[in-house]
């Protein structure tokens, strides 16, 4: 069985926040080739932050194209990918022009804070608590509706187009799929069900838009082009690309990017989790084909929905805005470290971080918190303070958010974890993986191969074309080598650690703009 699925290729993109990537992998889940692109961060104000659509787009089109001549370097053919999937960072939204297909806007990605304002605003017309019910997320600056409702009052390009009829929304997925499939010509703007549950505009329990939260964030349809909602695995929905070496070839598989770590780290089964570490760090634990609406500030999401006659699949999520991205600022902003994996030596030069703790809180605080009024503050600097202290404390952060929306998740559901499944850029520090099974009391597991997010992708487009058919055939995919981090503290000293984390978070509250 193994001989014969490795003559399968599957191609998959991942556009994440800091960067695109390209990579083709065997029927045995193993990349072939790959390349990978940064992409340029725009933070135009304090709390903006910004894409260039087009930038987007282009990066997609090199990595396939440096990542396909690789493979053909190899030896192989083009006719040997048998289909496309596409992973993406999830609620950046983008507006364009469907005339013209130009876009109106720079993207607004995910952790800009702009709407802070606005989302005070609609808090105060009430229903909050319904809205919650209805699409499983927080009113808060996160989900794309804010974000497109902030567009329609601040850029006439944008609200002009909306008058005119004439304005196309999307997510990332739906704005490459528009491009790959050929745009305006053949005007292909869909959408997959777990990047639709993150806009705010869909019913997480019919998978479909909600006319209810259309009126609530005043957008109505007949002035604005949404993309329709498919399962994240389809034969025919996504179409094919239209251009570029791998022209013909059919995309049929398309998530957002935690949905697909969550599917490459094969968490089929209701009770299953996974953390992945990237720009932020996301935990999505299986609930099965019933949501579960959290009481303590997570968010519930569609986990993947693999169409046919299987049903969606749900996850209670902790989101938490700043991971990598703090790595990447005390490389870029302060200077600490010249290559974002030196982090794991820097923060190892010492051998606790010194009484600092660095609440992260760069785009407000997201699960289970939702401070919206929270800055990045390090607490307990003394003239002992060194760098080292600086760089664990930001590891550190991250672990703490993992450990508070645990706690939630348990209370929410009702289980405890027994081990966490881990992949994404972060993950590659064995000492934040050590530190973070400390602080959770359970067992790290962390797979060889951390190209979770774009083999879930891969896994999506591949059932689609039958290359698979059960989950069951996926089970010796990236199994070997994993590694397991074990608490290694008494619990008494990680409640402690916890405790000044918890009081940090509190003491962040109301920062004055
Ligand atoms: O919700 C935002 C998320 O999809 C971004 O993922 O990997 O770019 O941090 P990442």
């Amino acid at each position: 069985n193994e001989k014969k699925l490795k003559k399968f290729y599957i191609g998959s993109i991942d556009q994440g926040t800091t960067s695109t990537r390209f990579i083709i992998f065997d029927g045995v889940g193993q990349p072939v080739a790959q390349h990978q692109i940064e992409s340029t961060q725009m933070y135009p104000q304090s709390g903006w932050h910004e894409h260039d659509p087009k930038e987007l787009i282009d990066s997609v089109n090199d990595c396939i194209e440096k990542a396909t001549q690789s493979f053909l370097d190899q030896g192989h053919e083009i006719s040997d990918i048998k289909a496309i999937g596409i992973t993406n960072q999830r609620e950046t939204t983008l507006v364009w022009d469907t005339n013209t297909g130009e876009p109106l806007h720079n993207a607004i990605a995910w952790p800009d804070t702009r709407t802070k304002g606005l989302v005070r605003e609609l808090r105060a017309k009430g229903g909050a608590d319904e809205l919650l019910e209805i699409c499983g997320l927080p009113l808060s600056t996160y989900p794309s509706s804010v974000k497109l409702v902030w567009l329609l009052r601040n850029v006439d390009a944008v609200r002009k187009a909306y008058d005119e009829g004439r304005l196309s929304f999307g997510t990332v997925d739906t704005w490459l799929l528009y491009h790959l499939n050929g745009g305006k010509e053949k005007n292909v703007h869909v959408t997959d069900a777990t990047n639709a549950s993150r806009t705010m505009f869909m019913n997480l329990h019919t998978v479909q838009y909600d006319e209810g939260l259309l009126e609530f964030f005043e957008v109505d349809r007949n002035k604005i082009r949404l993309p329709k909602i498919v399962p994240s695995s389809c034969p025919e929905s996504f179409g094919s690309m239209t251009y570029g070496p791998l022209k013909g070839i059919r995309i049929t598989g398309c998530l957002g990017d935690q949905s697909a770590a969550l599917v490459g780290q094969q968490g089929f089964s209701p009770g299953s989790a996974k953390n992945t570490y990237g720009t932020g760090c996301f935990l999505l634990y299986n609930v099965g084909e019933k949501p579960v609406i959290s009481n303590h500030g997570l968010l519930a999401t569609v986990a993947y929905d693999f169409g046919r006659n299987r049903k969606p699949v749900y996850a209670l999520e902790g989101s938490i805005a700043v991971a990598g991205s703090g790595v990447k600022f005390l490389m870029n902003n302060m200077g600490f470290i010249t290559h974002s994996h030196n982090i794991n030596d820097l923060a190892a030069s010492v051998k606790d971080n010194g009484g600092c703790v660095f609440v992260t809180a760069f785009s407000g605080l997201f699960a289970p918190y939702w401070i919206d009024d929270a800055k990045g503050t390090i607490f307990g600097i003394t003239q002992h303070t060194e760098r080292g202290h600086i760089a664990r404390a930001t590891l550190e952060a991250t672990c703490f958010q993992t450990k508070a929306i645990l706690d939630a998740m348990e209370r929410d559901s009702g289980h405890k974890l027994a081990e966490l499944a881990v992949d994404g850029g972060m993950s590659n520090s064995n000492l934040c993986m050590q530190t973070q099974a400390n602080i959770i009391g359970i067992p790290v597991d962390r797979p060889a191969m951390r190209e979770t997010t774009c083999l879930g992708a891969a896994i999506a487009a591949g059932f689609a074309v039958d290359i698979w058919k059960e989950f069951d055939e996926l089970k010796e995919i990236n199994q070997k080598d994993r590694m397991i981090f074990e608490p290694n503290i008494s619990k008494e000293e990680s409640a402690k650690m916890f405790k000044r984390w918890g009081r940090a978070v509190e003491m962040c509250r109301g920062w004055l703009d």
